[in-house]
């Protein structure tokens, strides 16, 4: 069964129909012929012969009719065994409004997973339990005990909460917007965010997909279904609440620089997903998408009558992906010829306190022609003699000529200006109070419209010279030791198994063996105490530089371990290490930390010392990530302003970079059990790059 034919089934059983005015029984049975609805009905209660003039029947086996969707609203102990029914029925799905499962504890989280085996058994899809239920306007059908139908539109709506959805289905009624279905996800036993996104993609009836979530079911179901999803409709998604605290140890870097929310904030921005910050900005973003052409690019265009908003929206704009839009020499032209000499003739333009509807009418024209414009935002200060309804006219005149860029009014102020703002509306132009989620929408169409831009599937990256069987090897080795961080010299070995250079290091555990270490290296060399419980070895004299002789070495190593010695009397070291001293670089860092939904995230800044100080990091998820992906999350860091060459200095080889983080991402995706890494520094050179220093953590 599809979930289409879930919200376009041919006949319905409501399990629990009630007469009684005011129980859900009731509302489901009402509500269902109050959509019209236009298959059969089979309300199901033991006790009466009819409930709103329908035939009733004592059980499900009594119906004898094919039932494609069962809705079950009695008590949440009963519900596994009218599911058993339902299951022997044939029915196809089920929606579950009670509540007293999952959301309760332990013996609801039993009766819940006992509902869930019963549907899986006879195939049948479950949404809920503990849900409002589901509507679809377009078959028409309310299959739930909402106060409120919405309007039928074009919007699919699809939220976690209940409460949250019939509070927006109530004031949706004031406002223009239709709706095309509306899911209450309740406990997500069975179907989840994914699978009505999924369905909603593939719907004609849907133009934009909106969700209200709290957490995602599946995290790899979840980007896979947005990624493809976001590429045909706008996906727009209000998360709430942290996700899991302590999902991970942050004993690194990269684990301390990612925030609770980073997870989500970096799966949505990879994979398509449009984030709303309010759930005023979901619907105005629903709204834009709605009632307005796609814009061509990120040029926006504003006119105003006053300056302090203009400037207002100026700084909007160029707070987020957007770009005030310079016009032509002939737009400037007309503007000049055909306005006050007092008036701004640039972006924004400023048709001044008195002006009337031809001057709007006149600066719009202009404006919206102008091939360098992508986008216009309008704004309307109540100006003591500014006229809102002839203004508005104006306006509407030359929009509905000029259909192919997104126009977007921002009326500053209230009742002055209700009936300009009345008429917009109702010409189906979103009209806002103020300026900043008239930009904020603009910019959630643009992000959507560049997404599109991006080619489908990129292929995967291929690597030569992987050997995972060296690395597996090594982390079965560090594991039978009793160990879960590798020495310096251990990491640095699965870093180069996985093409990632590292600067040669090698363990030695007499000072002898450190001197035979560094001639074979080649001098000079530097001396590190090997010991993972050390965090800062500078600090307790754990690190020593530029050793030129054999004799410089084998001295070095006896310093570094009476310096640690001290610090720490107790505790026993595994030797030093000598590594390769390598000339300076550009000093970055990439990392890697995982989030329980989302899996492994990858890091890359600004690297050395300061790297919490000064939290110059991007991130992005591993999984697929493109070197398309990973160059955009380097531009992002102020490090790449040091990459490209920072006063006079050569640039440094980015491609190596990216192929590096290219590297490190597939290692990630490859050994789940690296829980952590840390290249830090990496010196990146004009060409190449080489690890100084990999920090690895496994489970
Ligand atoms: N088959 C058919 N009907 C049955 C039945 C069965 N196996 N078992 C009970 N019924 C009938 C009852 O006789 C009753 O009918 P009546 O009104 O004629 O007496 C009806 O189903 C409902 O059962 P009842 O015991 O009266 O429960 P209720 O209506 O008070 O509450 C729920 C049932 C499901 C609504 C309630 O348990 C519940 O979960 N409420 C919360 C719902 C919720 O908030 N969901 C989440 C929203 S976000």
């Amino acid at each position: 069964m599809t979930l289409s034919s879930l919200l376009k089934p041919e006949s319905v059983a409501i399990v629990g129909a009630s007469r009684t005015p005011g129980k859900i029984g009731n509302f489901l049975v009402k509500n269902i012929l109050e959509s019209g609805y236009q298959g059969r009905v089979y309300p199901i209660n033991p006790r009466e012969d009819e409930i709103e003039g329908l035939k009733c029947y004592p059980d499900l086996p009594a119906v004898q009719k094919k039932i494609d969707l069962a809705v079950i609203s009695v008590p949440a102990p009963r519900v596994p065994e009218v599911a058993e029914q339902c299951g022997r029925a044939g029915v196809q799905g089920l929606v579950v409004i009670s509540a007293g499962f999952k959301e309760v504890g332990p013996a609801g989280m039993a009766l819940e997973k006992e509902l869930l085996r019963i549907c899986r058994n006879y195939g049948m899809l479950l949404v809920g339990p503990n849900c409002v239920g589901v509507m679809d306007t377009h078959t028409p059908l309310n299959a739930s005990f909402s106060a409120t139908y919405p309007r039928p539109g074009n919007i699919a709506f699809i939220s976690q909460s209940g409460a949250m959805l019939v509070a927006i289905l109530d004031w949706s009624r004031q406002t223009r917007l239709g709706f095309s279905k509306v899911i209450s996800l309740g406990n997500k036993a069975d179907l989840n965010e994914a699978d009505f996104i999924a369905d909603a993609a593939g719907d004609p009836e849907t133009k934009v997909i909106l969700c209200y979530i709290e957490d995602v079911a599946n995290g790899p179901q979840f980007l896979e279904t947005v990624r493809a999803a976001g590429r045909q409709k706008p996906v727009i998604i209000y998360k709430s609440g942290a996700s899991a605290a302590g999902a991970r140890a942050a004993s690194s870097h990269t684990g301390a620089l990612a925030g609770s929310d980073l997870a989500y904030e970096t799966a949505f921005r990879q994979n398509g997903v449009i984030r709303a910050r309010s759930m005023a900005e979901l619907f105005d973003l629903a709204n834009a998408f709605v009632t307005q052409p796609a814009p061509g690019g990120d040029r926006v265009a504003v006119i105003t009558n006053a300056g302090g908003p203009g400037i207002i929206t100026t700084d909007n704009i160029e707070k987020i992906n957007l770009k005030m839009a310079r016009f032509q020499k002939e737009t400037t032209e007309a503007l000049r010829a055909r306005l006050p000499a007092a008036a701004a003739i640039y972006n924004p333009v400023d048709v001044l306190g008195d002006g009337g509807p031809d001057r709007y009418r006149s600066a719009f024209e202009l404006v919206l022609a102008d091939p360098g414009v992508d986008s216009v935002l309008v704004l309307l200060c109540p100006a003591a003699a500014t006229d809102s309804e002839k203004i508005a006219r104006a306006l509407l005149e030359v929009q509905r000529n000029n259909r192919h860029k997104p126009v977007f009014g921002v009326f500053l102020g209230g009742e002055f200006l209700g009936k300009g703002r009345n008429l917009f509306e109702q010409a189906g132009i979103p009209c806002f109070t103020f300026p900043e989620p008239a930009v904020s929408a603009i910019g959630g169409m643009v992000s959507f419209a560049r997404r599109k831009q991006i080619p489908a599937d990129e292929p995967a990256e291929q690597f030569a010279n992987l050997q995972p069987d060296t690395v597996r090897s090594l982390l079965d080795k560090v594991r039978s030791e009793g160990r879960l961080v590798l020495l310096g010299s251990e990491a640095a070995l699965v870093a180069s198994a996985y093409g990632i250079p590292a600067a040669p290091i090698h363990l030695a555990g007499t000072p002898e063996e450190a001197a035979e270490k560094a001639q074979a290296i080649g001098f000079p060399v530097v001396l590190k105490v090997a010991s993972p419980q050390i965090m800062h070895k500078t600090d307790v004299g754990g690190i020593l530089t530029n050793l030129q002789t054999a004799g410089e070495v084998r001295k070095g190593f006896i310093q570094i371990s009476e310096n640690v010695h001290r610090y720490f009397p107790d505790l026993a070291i595994h030797g030093v290490e000598v590594q390769k001293m390598m000339p300076k670089g550009d000093e970055v860092l990439i990392g890697l930390t995982r989030d329980v939904q989302f899996g492994p995230l990858i890091a890359f800044g600004l690297g050395g010392i300061y790297v919490n100080l000064l939290k110059d990091v991007a991130f992005r998820l591993a999984h697929r990530l493109t070197k398309r992906e990973i160059r955009g999350m380097i531009m992002e860091t102020k490090a790449y302003t040091l990459l490209r060459g920072y006063r006079g200095e050569k640039p440094k080889d980015v491609n190596s970079l990216t192929e590096i983080i290219a590297r490190v991402a597939r290692l990630a995706v490859d050994f789940p059990a690296i829980t952590e890494m840390d290249i830090n520094p990496l010196f990146a050179y004009p060409d190449g790059a080489v690890a100084l220093d990999v920090k690895i953590t496994i489970s």
